[in-house]
């Protein structure tokens, strides 16, 4: 049974007596956190006076949008059939319209004087005699959000009866950006393939799109640039502009315009000029004719982003120009039709000389865009990302914000996880985005918090705000893992009030998503809140950014593929000491790109935070910490800690089984098992290159010491053949083994401690190019079998393929003979790491 219709006989009352009646059915997490679940018994009564019917006064496609949504979520949530009507309400109503449209038909009906065009008001008044609530606001826009937010606060089974309440965005610009293709891919996106794009050309079906599309009106986004910032001049080409105006359509229905990222090269490659030179007068006639060309079709069209002299990208320093060059006249090509350039802060050169120990790339952003203050015109934002490198599990906040006082600026932050766990680890960004947003930059006073700075509030510029590079795809759950969809729900939540706290954001996220059952809404939202600072724990912590395989996939673990080449992302970690010199005074100057009391702060190490230290100073291994404990100390603890923590993510999860939807509890606890295991190979990696490069061993005895585990290399070998892994701390004992014989191969081994019950877990590589089989025996007895059929961002044995297989509850007896079979596929040979035993007393 499908479960609409399923909700339907639910709250229709047919299918009563079942204590935790999500149990019965399966979910899907397509709808999100815009699923509408049938409210409960009790908590219905506080909607018993609801009026049926929804009136829209006035006739706009986006108050029909709204209008829409306010049936199905009632109809959804109550069991009833809402009627919708238009024009003046003939008895009492729930009534949709702008002020001046309800001004029309009720002359005394009074806007509040503070709201935004984007704002709304809440209200319980009398139109026509009749008593009704109100969703009023400037525009239409505003309406669909105040629709939102009455829908959310009947799914948080908030009380509706007497609203007075007013919302403004906190600030202008909430766009998102997506990194897609045009061959259907997206760029670090770990979501499936793209909604917009397949085969080179716009998709023929863009149902997704317009769900994308609501769940960001949901949240207040308001824009949506929709191609990956490497970006494809094909885009521009005439033939493609109907195709763009098709997604225009889609989303212009829920209140959002669209943009797309440009090639500063396209004059040339695809325009038939011989050059991009931005002060060539040819070039500014060709922007304005291109920009022509796309209000003609998409009137509303939001503007360019651009990434320019970043990464191999073109740009303006091919011609001795600079980036205000570069973007104005792009910016005056839009103007007219009051598009904006979103110019990327992200500049900076990936040549960089590892050995010159004042190269620094976290100074670029600064260096290049400070001394072009007040030059750019103002339709253009510079979208500047939150910290100096690259999204990083921890950085500091960039000191551009504090550099452009005369420019509009936006934030730019990164809903996918590309360096945080890539949607297979949870990591609830909202809590590090707050960190960033209540940052005091002090501008010249105490209290300039960045926020402020980006909204343009404080440094009173045009616009400003927010863009979160999101990257959902065609997966069911849109960011590949249910529980990251709070970060795209958050990101929406602070771009339009960042004054919310992250355990407000998580809570409201978790009940919309599963609903207000209290275990689970404790239950989650603590694990959200937590789990930034847990997976920075075990990835890299001391400001040393994530210790990730910066030269690959950006997800497991690589501790020195950051090390001697010109990236950037420097931690230099040697034999004496760690962390990048950053100061004024010895190091690379960075410190001083902030206000001067930041600078300060940073500058000397006793008053810089433990969680940047590294980040800013070098320091011996034995440097003791404001907690007193060594730096080597302090790394190894974390990675226990933090991997420990993660595990207890499985058991927070499986207290809630029978409160969640069989479903999403399935496939949820899967990706938390996972996650604990990974979590494992990290701590191992990490803490096993600091021992190895330090010299200098944990005091707990932990790194190194695995008295559990029985090493592949160490078992008994039937065809099966030990291989090096590189980085060698990526496997357990820097070895695994692999199967080169088609039919299979065996490794086995005798189990030697006493009789009881045990848990094992099998530790092996699943790569992307081949699926293996596994089956494991005790004596003649097969107590497991699986295929290694996982889509790791992997094609060899590593980090990033590390795998484990739990086996529960399984009886052991000294002397019992423990075989696993490997049988290999494709290119992956069936490769083992190791076998962990656990007691079950654990
Ligand atoms: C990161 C990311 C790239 C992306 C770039 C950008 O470096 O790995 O894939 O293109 O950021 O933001 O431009």
């Amino acid at each position: 049974m499908k479960s609409r219709t399923l909700r339907i006989l639910l709250s229709a009352g047919v299918l009563v007596g079942a204590s935790h009646a999500n149990s019965l059915f399966a979910e899907s997490s397509h709808d999100a956190w815009l699923r509408y679940a049938p409210i409960g018994e009790t908590a219905r009564e506080k909607y018993a006076s609801l009026p049926i019917a929804v009136v829209v006064i006035g006739d706009s496609p986006i108050l029909g949008t709204a209008q829409g949504e306010l049936l199905r979520g009632i109809g959804s949530m109550l069991g009833r059939t809402p009627r919708a009507e238009k024009g003046p309400p003939r008895e009492k109503a729930i009534v949709l319209g702008t002020i001046a449209s309800i001004q029309a038909i009720e002359p005394g009906f009074r806007g509040r004087s503070s709201q935004d065009e984007e704002g709304f008001w809440l209200t319980t008044q009398q139109i026509h005699g009749f008593q009704c609530l109100i969703v009023a606001a400037m525009t239409d826009r505003g309406v669909l959000h105040g629709v939102f937010a009455l829908l959310a606060k009947m799914a948080q089974n908030k009380d509706v009866a007497a609203l007075d309440e007013v919302q403004n965005p906190y600030a202008r610009l909430r766009w998102v950006d997506q990194w897609d293709n045009l061959d259907g891919g997206i760029e670090r996106g770990y979501g499936g393939r793209s909604i917009f794009f397949e085969e080179g050309h716009v998709r023929t079906d863009l149902t997704r799109v317009r769900e994308y599309a609501r769940l960001l009106a949901s949240i207040g986004v308001n824009g949506c640039a929709i191609n990956n910032v490497n970006a494809d001049p094909r885009l521009l080409k005439e033939d493609f502009l109907p195709q763009l105006a098709r997604i225009a359509d889609a989303f212009r229905e829920w209140g959002i315009q669209i943009a797309i990222s440009i090639d500063l090269s396209s004059p040339k490659t695809i325009g038939g000029l011989d050059t991009f030179d931005p002060l060539d007068p040819r070039l500014i006639q060709w922007w304005r004719e291109k920009a022509n060309a796309i209000y003609q079709r998409i009137p509303d069209f939001g503007g360019f982003v651009v990434k320019a002299d970043s990464e191999g990208r073109p740009g303006p320093s091919v011609y001795g120009r600079t980036p205000a060059d570069a973007a104005n006249v792009i910016a005056r090509a839009l103007k007219p039709h009051s598009g904006i350039v979103f110019y990327r802060a992200f500049v900076y050169d990936h040549h960089l000389n590892w050995k010159d120990p004042k190269a620094d790339r976290a100074r670029a952003a600064y260096d290049i865009f400070n001394p072009l203050d007040g030059k750019f015109d103002d339709n253009v934002v510079i979208q500047i990302k939150h910290g100096p490198i690259d999204f990083q599990a921890r950085e500091p906040v960039s000191p551009l914000f504090g550099g452009l006082q005369k420019t509009n600026v936006a934030m730019e932050l990164q809903i996918t996880q590309e360096y945080t766990g890539q949607q297979r680890h949870l990591c609830f960004l909202p809590s590090m985005w707050k960190e960033v947003l209540d940052f005091d930059l002090h501008l010249g006073r105490d209290g300039t918090f960045i926020k402020e700075v980006i909204a343009g509030k404080m440094l009173r510029r045009s616009t400003g705000g927010f863009v979160g590079v999101a990257n959902v795809g065609t997966d069911e759950s849109w960011l590949g893992h249910p529980l990251a969809m709070a970060n795209l729900y958050g990101f929406g939540r602070l771009a339009w009030n960042p004054d919310l706290s992250a355990k407000t954001i998580a809570e409201e996220w978790t009940r919309l998503t599963f609903g207000n059952d209290s275990a689970v809404v404790s239950a989650v939202t603590e694990m959200q809140v937590n789990s930034w600072k847990i997976y920075e724990s075990y990835t890299g912590p001391l400001g040393l950014q994530t210790l990730t395989d910066i030269l690959g996939s950006h997800y497991g673990p690589g501790v020195e593929s950051s090390e001697q080449n010109g990236w950037g992302q420097w931690h230099r970690a040697d034999h004496d000491g760690v962390g990048m010199d950053r100061t004024v005074a010895t190091g690379t100057g960075y410190a001083g790109q902030y206000p001067s009391p930041v600078a300060k702060q940073y500058e000397a190490l006793e008053s810089t935070p433990d969680e940047l230290l590294l980040f800013f100073h070098h320091v011996p291994y034995t440097h003791a910490l404001k907690s007193g404990k060594t730096v080597i100390q302090s790394i190894f603890d974390a990675h226990y800690e933090g991997a420990e923590r993660a595990a207890q993510y499985v058991q927070q999860w499986e207290s809630l089984k029978g409160h969640i939807d069989d479903q999403r509890y399935a496939d949820i606890l899967a990706r938390l098992e996972y996650q604990a295991g990974h979590a494992i190979v990290w701590r191992d990696a990490v803490c096993n290159w600091f021992f190895r490069a330090s010299g200098i061993p944990d005091e707990r005895r932990r790194v190194g010491v695995y008295p559990d585990r029985v090493e592949a290399e160490a078992m008994q070998l039937q065809v099966y053949s030990t291989v090096d892994v590189v980085p060698i701390e990526n496997a357990s004992g820097g070895k695994a083994i692999e199967c080169l014989q088609p039919q299979g191969c065996t490794a086995s081994f005798r189990f030697t401690r006493g009789a009881g019950q045990y848990e094992i877990d099998v530790v092996y590589f699943d790569q992307n190019n081949g699926t293996s089989s596994y089956r494991v025996l005790v004596g003649d007895q097969v107590v497991d079998e699986w295929r290694a059929n996982g889509t790791f961002p992997a094609r060899k044995i590593g980090g990033d393929s590390s795998m484990r297989r739990r086996i529960r509850g399984l009886t052991l007896r000294q002397g019992d003979e423990i075989r696993i079979v490997g049988i290999p596929d494709g290119e992956e040979h069936a490769p083992l790491d190791y076998v962990e035993i656990h007691g079950l007393s654990r």
